[in-house]
This record gives C-alpha cells, structure tokens and sequence, in this order.
C-alpha cells in the first residue's frame, strides 16, 4: 500500500523502503517478474562498481563547490547504449571532459570537479509511454538496459538481462576510466595540446586563441620553474567521478552496501546519483531512496519547482545540511530561467540551505525541427548558462556548475555553434539513442565562451579574493 505523507528522517530507511511508494518511470510491465526478480538478487551479490571512500571524497569536493572554492563540470551521454560501447568513445567524451575542466580552470581560477555520465547512463523517463510510427503503436524505447530501441514489438518487451549486460558495460567503462586518469593519459600538458588542435581549426580561432594562449604561457612557466609531470605526478593523474539517474529503483537497491568502516548505506553503483525532475515527488520512490544513501545526490528544478516544494525535498534530502551532498540541478530553459532560478535561489539563501547549484541548459531547450528531428539550437544552450552565472552572481550565490548532455564524438545533434550547424544538417551523424547532445566542438566552445563569462567576473572581483 503506497504511502502518501512524505517522508521524515525520523521514518525508518532501508534500501527496499521505496517499494512501499508510488515509483513513476519503473518500468511494471516485465512479462516475468521472477526472472526481474532472480536478476536483482545476482546483482545483490556482484562486486560494487565503487567504494564508498570514493562517494565520500566527492562529497567533500562538492562541498568545496558549494562553499564557493571550485566548480562542478558534469556531462556525457543522454543515454549510453550498447550498440556505442567502445573504447574510443569512452576516451573522446573523457577527454573532451578534461579539456573543457582546463580551460574552466584557467577562467574561474579555481579547481573543477569532473564527474560523468557515464558508466550506468541507460535508463531514461520518457514522456510519452507509447510510440505510434505508420499506424504501428509500441511501447516506448526506455533506454537499452530496460528496452531495445529498434521499432519492433520484440525489441520493446523489457528484459532483465539487459540490467546484467549494463553492469557489465557500467564495469568494463569505469575500468578504462580509471586507467585513462590514472595512467598518465590525462597528462596535463597533453590536454591543452589538444585543445590547441581545436582552437587552430576552429571558425572562431581568433576568439578562443587570447584565452588558449594564457594557458600556454602559465604552462612554459611551470615548465621553466620545473613543475612537470615528472617531477609532480599530479599533473598527469586527474580524479574522475561517475554518476546517472537513479531511475531503475530494484537495481540501485541491489547495488547499494553497508560500508563497513562507517557503517552506512553507500549506492556503489555511481559515486553520485541524480533524481529526475519527472520522479522528484516528494511522497515518491526516488526521493524516499535517495535520502537514506549517503552518496552526494542532485535533484532536477524544473520551471514548475516551487520555493515551499524545494525546502521540503532539501529537509528530506539534506536534513543535516550538509555542504555537497546535495546538488541542484536547473533545467528551466533559455526562456523561463529569469523568472524562476532567483525566486528559488533567495528561497534557499533565506533558509540558509547549503547546496550546489548547478545548470542543465540541455533539457528545457529542446525543440523538434522542421524535419522532426529533436534537437536543440546551441545559442539558447549558452544562453542559458550565461543568464545561470548572471543570476546567481546577482543573488550572490556561487554559479557552481553545469551539467551537459554531450559527447566526444562528432555528430550533428544541437544545431549552431561556431561551424552552424543547420537542420539540414542534422540527418548526417544523428546517433543519439535518446536526447541531442553537443557534439566535441560545441561543447568546447561552449566552455570557452562560459569560460570569458568567468574571466570577466573575476576581474570584476576585489583583488585580493581574486589570488
Ligand atoms: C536527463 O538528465 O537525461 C533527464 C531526463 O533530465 P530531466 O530529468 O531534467 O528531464
Ligand atoms: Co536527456
């Protein structure tokens, strides 16, 4: 019997605890239930994909961020799939993430913490439960480790082997990941040369170049003074963290462990989670399992998020108040951030409720072209990021992050940037297995244009908060 009051810390959690709320967006339509069963209890019993000093760490950066000493950069996939599993892939998106924490760095003068989406992105909420092609109606596609996405009535029953086949990719993908930034791939010096190879082809060179040099010229100077990666093993190791919706609530309870040196509940299937804005219901599944982790969490605000609604979900969420465990995420579209983000960020601050904020501009800015391709045009995307930082230096809040639906690979998803991408132009590497993302040039330049954003309010700042 679903429960309707929302919940308190003083109701006891446990990982099943959410079985007894209303769970939107879990899937309820496996055609054997025991065998969704039998694949949970081995999931009960594989090794944890991390460790819960691991979550801890990413609490403690997040709450550098939430103090206003760092930035978040999180971003990957709308939807990893398995057709696309292959190690170039998982090394273009995570070296398009350290090149862009580069030159954020470098802008905002202080560290970026890099977290993926990555390594257990598949399950997704769709809007509509059904799809009708040619007459034809089929459940919808929900993301490969629940569905397939080819349009055939076969391919749309979930299947619980699925969820074993995205352990499995989840293990394989964070094994390179780990190797790529520890390994010496993520050498600091590497990356800004590669980032040069993009300023140099770049239609807006001259505009990327002022910046793209700086950082050239602080890196000879270490260089000069002898801080190498030979002589500082930093500089070629980076920290790399994983995340994704906390969708499929039978999968992240079977991953989630006692640690036994604090004995709490750590979800080891991502170093952080996020709740969706379609399952944020206060009385709902999601947030009744997301309070009882101790993983750092996000929350999606969406233009309905009401000032009252947040205060409720943070004292669910965030009882103890504590600086990075949680992580609002804004995702109200180009259009409608002015009107809402300040309401909510003056809410907060009146409250004096410590989070993250940070900005998805990917999900309230999608559109469907002419064509009937869905996308999402670049200008609005960097519009809202810069109303985001405009708005919270304004509020005084710290602008600590923004999420991105991107990838390393060159598609042609978003339209614009600086090579224009047009609606023309969309049907030629459209590989997205669900949302649009910006492909490794717009989301480059993107984090160069955030990037002169963060420059000139630093400049603005008095000097000696600026060293
Ligand atoms: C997503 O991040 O892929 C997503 C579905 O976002 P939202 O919950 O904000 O719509
Ligand atoms: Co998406």
């Amino acid at each position: 019997m679903p429960i309707s009051s929302s919940p308190s810390s003083n109701d006891r959690w446990t990982p099943s605890s959410w079985r007894a709320r209303p769970a939107r967006h879990v899937p309820d339509d496996y055609p054997d239930t025991a065998a969704l069963t039998a694949v949970e209890n081995e999931l009960r019993l594989l090794p944890p994909l991390v460790f819960a000093g691991e979550a801890r760490r990413l609490t403690s950066l997040l709450g550098d961020v939430a103090d206003g000493k760092a930035f978040l950069l999180q971003g990957g996939d709308c939807a990893e799939s398995f057709k696309e599993f292959r190690a170039d892939n998982i090394r273009d998106t995570f070296r398009l993430i350290l090149q862009m924490a580069v030159v954020l760095t470098f802008a905002g003068g202080k560290p970026v913490v890099k977290v993926g989406r990555i390594a257990g992105q598949f399950a997704k909420p769709r809007s509509e439960p059904i799809e009708t092609i040619g007459g034809v109606t089929l459940p919808s596609y929900r993301g490969d480790n629940i569905n397939g996405a080819e349009f055939t009535a076969a391919e749309r029953i979930p299947d619980p082997q699925r969820l074993l086949k995205a352990y499995t990719q989840s293990a394989a993908t964070l094994n390179l990941l780990r190797a790529f930034a520890g390994g010496g791939y993520a050498d600091l010096y590497n990356i800004h040369r590669w980032t040069l190879e993009f300023v140099k082809d770049s239609p807006n060179s001259a505009r990327y170049r002022e910046l793209a040099d700086k950082i050239s010229d602080s890196l000879s100077f270490m260089q000069a003074v002898g801080v190498t990666p030979a002589t500082h093993s930093d500089l070629h190791r980076v920290e790399f963290f994983t995340s994704h919706e906390a969708l499929l609530l039978g999968v992240e309870e079977a991953m989630t462990r006692v640690d036994s040196t604090s004995g709490d509940w750590y979800d080891t299937s991502a170093h952080s989670v996020w709740i969706g804005e379609r399952t944020r219901q206060l009385d709902g599944a999601h947030v009744e399992f997301c309070r009882g982790i101790k993983n750092p969490i996000a929350l999606k605000c969406g233009p309905t998020m009401e000032a009252d609604e947040l205060l409720r979900l943070i004292d669910v969420l965030n009882p103890a108040n504590i600086p990075g465990r949680l992580t609002l995420i804004g995702r109200f579209g180009h259009d409608k951030i002015a009107q809402r983000l300040p309401i909510l960020m003056r809410a907060l601050k009146r409250a004096g409720r410590r989070v993250v904020w940070s900005t998805d501009p990917m999900h309230g800015n999608t559109l469907k072209a002419a064509n009937g391709y869905k996308t999402r045009p670049f200008d609005r995307i960097l519009s809202e990021v810069r109303s985001f930082i405009d708005i919270a230096t304004a509020e005084g809040v710290h602008p600590g992050g923004v999420h991105l639906e991107m990838t390393g690979q060159d598609v042609t998803e978003c339209l614009g940037g600086a090579r224009a991408l047009t609606e023309h132009d969309l049907a030629d590497r459209y590989h997205t297995h669900c949302d649009p993302r910006l492909n490794a040039d717009q989301a480059l330049e993107l984090a160069f244009l955030v990037a002169e954003r963060l420059r000139s309010l630093r400049e603005a700042e008095p000097i000696a908060a600026a060293v």
